[in-house]
């Protein structure tokens, strides 16, 4: 286990929370470095002269069980400031001789915490009133506090909801500082980092760059490594971090579907081949693709077709460049937490969702996988470092399997030709409308009706375009955003005056649940 000799940090030490990754984020928020680490890795002779705090997390054991696990306790006496979160604390409590029993009570969401005294921890943490409300996830409590313990805050069930030993600096507490609901929960944390471990700001975007640079020229030496680019945020993050990282050893391959936005195509390639001057490939599959979509309707099926064909061709070109060792993929912490089962259920599967990640198992490649401790906006401001251009970083998401999933029924050459205007018409002017960044995602869907209308003095027998348009946190829910009728009649009149074969223009009003974000 080696940790970073260099910048002062909080070490994390991991029992399975699964908000962790949420405290790492916190410190870094507060310009802090800070590392991960196992409770099953990390030894005292790891802990070098840069760690200047150490949180043991919350976790799923509980204390009794910790002696089945390898756990250092020699880590806590190592001289250190000390902050334990919810099981951190229990453990922290057990190990200098307090007691923790199941309660009575469990305590799960929010709960209202009273000063009991003052603590550094909680400068200017609390209200005028002297509480604040904390969000709890346990079951266990601290029972009987150790020797030269005192209770800085109680809830209603928990005596010891904060605790310290100012002398050691050991800070417990039993609530989750690091989860928004847990108001000022940020200062609690910024208070433990910069008045009791007494680090300086030593965190940045340009610094996580650097690291990230370097941590991807130490997996992959002087092999090659193959990214699939599609143009949105994640895989171009990734993308343009491997260029700068390992220049041209990295092989981006770009599949047109036929299916894409607009001019993608040529932007992607602009951008990518002839601005960052990467090495992409671009592979025009339309054919491929719209040949094996022929006379299909289904939504699974198309998904699936598209999934399969797209790993096909990335295989085809991947051998092509020969002796790959590695794939680079645009992984996120939340894609990480998801697939892990927080409780254990199994969720049903809603659709097949095709995504340029995940690619592909049998060709036995090693992961690259740099994002996977970001969250969205960390990515987004590391692909500003790295000089992508805004309107890369903040474009909606699109799906996989692209206009496919926005065209209900058969997909043939015309509809995509429409389709792809009136998206575009629609997207356009949510941008001229300064619209396009209140929205978390928006598109125009073409549905496989026919309905009359009249133009001029003719009538006229055309498809209906659906619009949608959502505000979102994560897109697991959504709901529609709430446009002025002047610029639905704006845009309904732009699509149904400029595209031939559209001739009635709706609005989607659903949230997600009940309906999802894509039709299919
Ligand atoms: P749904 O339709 O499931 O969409 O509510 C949620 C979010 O996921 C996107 N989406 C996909 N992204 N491959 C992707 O990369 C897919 O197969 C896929 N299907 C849906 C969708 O655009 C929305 O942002």
């Amino acid at each position: 286990m080696s940790l970073d000799q260099n910048l002062d940090k909080v070490v994390i030490i991991d029992f399975g929370s699964q908000f962790t990754q949420l405290i790492a984020r916190r410190i870094r928020e507060l310009g802090v470095f800070s590392e991960i680490v196992s409770h099953k890795k990390i030894r005292t002779s790891d802990i070098n002269q840069s760690v200047r705090g150490i949180i043991l997390s919350g976790g799923p054991l509980n204390v009794y069980q910790i002696n089945k696990y390898s756990f250092d306790k020699k880590i806590l006496e190592l001289n250190i400031p000390i902050l334990g979160i919810c099981f951190g604390h229990q453990i922290l409590s057990k190990l200098n001789g307090g007691r923790v029993r199941q309660s009575k009570h469990r305590e799960f969401g929010l709960a209202n915490i009273f000063k009991k005294r003052d603590s550094l921890l909680t400068k200017n943490f609390y209200g005028v009133k002297k509480t604040k409300e904390v969000w709890m996830s346990h079951a266990d409590q601290v029972s009987k506090l150790p020797k030269n313990f005192q209770v800085i805050a109680s809830s209603t069930n928990s005596k010891y909801a904060i605790v310290e030993n100012k002398l050691k600096k050991y800070y417990g507490v039993q609530f989750h500082p690091e989860v928004t609901h847990t108001e000022n929960g940020k200062k609690l944390i910024s208070n433990f980092v910069f008045l009791i471990c007494k680090i300086k700001k030593n965190w940045s975007s340009k610094d996580q760059k650097i690291k990230l640079i370097n941590e991807v020229r130490d997996q992959v030496g002087s092999h090659k490594v193959i990214c699939a680019l599609s143009g949105g945020v994640d895989s171009s993050v990734v993308a343009q971090l491997l260029n700068k990282a390992i220049g041209k050893k990295l092989y981006c391959i770009f599949v047109n579907t036929g299916l894409l936005r607009k001019d993608e195509e040529t932007q992607v390639v602009q951008t990518f081949k002839k601005r960052l001057k990467m090495n992409l490939i671009y592979v025009n599959a339309e054919n491929e693709f719209l040949g094996k979509l022929k006379n299909v309707s289904d939504p699974e099926k198309k998904r699936k077709i598209i999934g399969n064909l797209f790993i096909k061709i990335f295989e085809r070109y991947a051998k092509k460049i020969k002796d790959v060792k590695f794939l680079a993929q645009g992984t996120l912490y939340p894609d990480l937490i998801e697939s892990k089962s927080v409780t254990g259920s199994q969720t049903s599967k809603i659709k097949s969702h095709h995504n340029v990640g995940g690619l592909p198992k049998k060709m036995n490649l090693k992961l690259v996988e740099p994002l996977k401790f970001l969250f969205k906006d960390e990515v987004r401001k590391l692909g500003l470092e790295l000089k992508l251009s805004k309107e890369i970083i903040s474009r909606h998401p699109f799906p996989g399997p692209g206009l496919a999933i926005r065209m209900p029924g058969n997909i043939t050459n015309e509809k995509i030709k429409i389709l792809k205007e009136a998206d575009y018409y629609f997207i356009q002017a949510l941008k001229d409308h300064g619209l396009y960044h209140k929205i978390w995602q928006a598109y125009a869907a073409l549905l496989p009706v026919k309905t009359v209308g009249v133009m001029g003095d003719n009538r006229t027998y055309e498809y209906l375009c659906l619009l949608r348009a959502i505000t979102s946190e994560d897109g697991m829910t959504a709901d529609f955003f709430e446009f002025r009728k002047s610029f639905m009649q704006t845009i309904s009149n732009k699509i149904v005056n400029s595209i031939r074969g559209i001739n009635r223009v709706v609005y989607d009003v659903t949230s997600k649940p009940p309906s999802t974000i894509e039709l299919e």
